[in-house]
């Protein structure tokens, strides 16, 4: 039979617990939801699983369902699942859900406490499922801990069809290690004895799933070149930097890159003034607008500095402190997260309402005003595997201000934005003051700084055909 070229294309499942539109948290969601897009257009069949929470709006994103009553035997357990299928909107990319509504039926897609047993059962319905889908995946990329375990699934299974299959292990973050008792193995029909990783692991009393991914993943990569080396460090390694090290030879760093048609100022639908680098005056009109909207005093010498961020520990939040509200700037913060960040940006805007809005909540039209409005972009991150916000914000023409770690490392550079080196209240104080005097005494500079962050490209071409590479080497093995 002659090879039909569609047939001979790589073959790609991504796996993972958020895909953006159909539900997202953080960044997780914008890579799975816009990197299988990019392969596509390069040759590559890739598709995407996810489970399919109580949230996804099944008329919205026109899901079908493909099949129903899929037995998934999950430790002593015949568990029933439908999978259902859908397009990414927009693109001609597969998605496919699995509905475990004992699972799945909330909202949410974390819980609270420990969601080891969800996202296992969801990675071994994944492979149970691969069937039914009406594709034959060559390999399996699971990004983050979600579904690192499996690696460890495939190699104790004996179903036949899993027994080629490559897998790839894509670090989003390292700090969220998912970690459980080794009894809640059994849900992925695995225990402490199924392979030497596994026992090892289980000795101090409990299994972390990014051991298991690091470990037992065929190839290894993190999000950014530069975050990749700090996870082998004391620093940056959360306590796993050990581990991490075994894999050097397999561990690789690719840039993620950001949906450059969707966060485009010329086209946004979300803001009011639609601009380009041509057109920069615009951008001062989205800044009036968004004073207004938000209550801050209407000024268009006034920096504004923003902030779009889930609200936790890495992003350095309380590097933000009372003081900044004495500089000439206006601060406006978006996000939700731990209550003690959502309590202190609040309490921070009661006392200064001339200085700071805090908007403790998740919107994205507003996210979208506050990009194009602003003019600096905070990221005092503690550490950031790659951070989108900072290259949406180039996009947008706000020049970020950010610590220099992980992804913010490999994307702002001198000539496009600023930086500081240590986490130190004092320093991102003193380096701000510096920014802004930039801003106020040299106009012509700061317009030069905007129009190159501008037409920087931080489209997925470079590092769609990255992740070429790393599929061609795992089926060559
Ligand atoms: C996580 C990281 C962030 C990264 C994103 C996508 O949210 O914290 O830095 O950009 O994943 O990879």
């Amino acid at each position: 039979m002659p090879i039909n070229k569609k047939d001979s294309r790589i073959r790609v499942l991504m796996a993972a617990a958020e895909v953006a539109p159909f539900v997202k948290v953080g960044g997780l969601g914008d890579v799975t939801g816009s990197l299988p897009v990019a392969l596509k257009k390069i040759g590559i069949d890739a598709r995407v699983i996810m489970p399919l929470y109580g949230s996804i709006d099944r008329k919205k994103f026109k899901l079908k369902k493909i099949y129903s009553g899929l037995e998934v035997p999950s430790g002593r357990l015949l568990i029933k699942i439908n999978v259902w299928q859908a397009k990414i909107p927009g693109t001609a990319v597969i998605a496919y859900f699995i509905d475990a509504p004992e699972y799945f039926e909330y909202k949410d897609v974390y819980v609270s406490g420990d969601n080891s047993e969800r996202f296992l059962f969801f990675s071994l319905a994944a492979l149970y499922a691969l069937p039914v889908l009406g594709f034959e995946p060559q390999i399996i990329h699971c990004h983050d801990s979600h579904v690192a375990l499996i690696p460890d699934i495939i190699t104790v299974s004996n179903l036949e069809y899993l027994k080629d299959l490559k897998t790839l292990y894509t670090i989003h973050n390292f700090s969220y290690q998912g970690k459980t008792k080794p009894v809640t193995l059994s849900v992925g029909n695995l225990n402490r004895q199924s392979t030497k990783c596994l026992s090892i692991d289980a000795r101090d009393g409990d299994i972390n799933f990014m051991v298991q991914g690091v470990l037992m993943a065929d190839l290894v990569n993190t999000v950014a070149p530069t975050y990749a080396r700090e996870i082998t460090t004391s620093f940056y390694g959360a306590n796993l930097e050990n581990i991490i090290r075994r894999r050097k030879e397999d561990l690789y760093g690719i840039l993620n890159g950001i949906d450059v048609k969707f966060f485009d100022p010329g086209r946004d639908k979300y803001i009011k003034h639609k601009f380009n680098v041509r057109s920069l005056n615009k951008k001062t009109a989205n800044k009036l607008y968004l004073q207004k909207k938000l209550g801050l005093p209407v000024d268009k010498n006034i920096p504004l500095a923003g902030m779009v961020t889930r609200l936790a520990w890495q992003k350095g939040i309380e590097l933000f402190t009372e003081r900044f509200a004495r500089l000439d700037c206006q601060y406006v913060f978006l996000g939700t997260g731990e209550e003690r960040y959502e309590k202190h940006l609040a309490s921070l805007a009661r006392r200064y309402p001339d200085k700071i809005s805090a908007n403790i909540t998740f919107d994205i039209g507003l996210a979208q005003e506050i990009y194009a409005a602003s003019d600096i972009f905070l990221m005092p991150s503690r550490y950031e595997p790659c951070g989108l916000g900072q290259m949406i914000a180039m996009r947008y023409g706000a020049l970020p201000f950010a610590r220099r770690t992980g992804g913010i490392a490999d994307t702002v550079t001198p000539e496009v934005g600023f930086t500081f080196k240590n986490v130190d209240e004092n320093e991102f104080f003193a380096s701000l003051k510096k920014a802004l005097r930039v801003y106020r005494d040299e106009p012509k500079k700061w317009r030069q700084m905007q129009t190159r962050a501008m037409k920087k490209d931080f489209s997925w071409n470079k590092s769609a055909k990255e992740y070429v590479k790393l599929y061609k080497k795992l089926i060559k093995e």
